[in-house]
């Protein structure tokens, strides 16, 4: 049976991640995968300084801080190289 949609993860290249770098449009890659944050900063519960990780790959420090992975609703896709 054909499949309803197409599986293929979305991707990005950091590139693309580093375009989205300011308070009102602020991607994070975190563990390989694009996070759209944008409107999850103002309840962040580390506080405003997640807009520091604004169009970066900010892996180790978010590893450094947070004991869960990031939310999967706010998951967009896949860094690839
Ligand atoms: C520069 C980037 C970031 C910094 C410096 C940062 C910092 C922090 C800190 C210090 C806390 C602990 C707050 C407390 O327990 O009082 C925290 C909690 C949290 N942060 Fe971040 N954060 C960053 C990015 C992110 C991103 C990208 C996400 C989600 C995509 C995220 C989601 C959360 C969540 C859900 C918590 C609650 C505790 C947990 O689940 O581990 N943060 N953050």
């Amino acid at each position: 049976m054909d499949k309803l949609y197409d599986e293929t993860p979305i991707t990005f290249t950091l590139e693309e991640v580093m375009k989205h770098s300011t308070v009102n449009d602020c991607w994070i890659a975190v563990y390989g995968k694009v996070y759209d944050v944008t409107n999850f900063i103002r309840s962040h519960p580390g506080g405003m300084g997640i807009i520091n990780g604004c169009g970066k790959d900010m892996t180790s420090l978010f590893d450094s801080t947070h004991a869960q992975r990031p939310k999967n609703e706010l998951y967009i896709g896949d860094l690839i190289e």
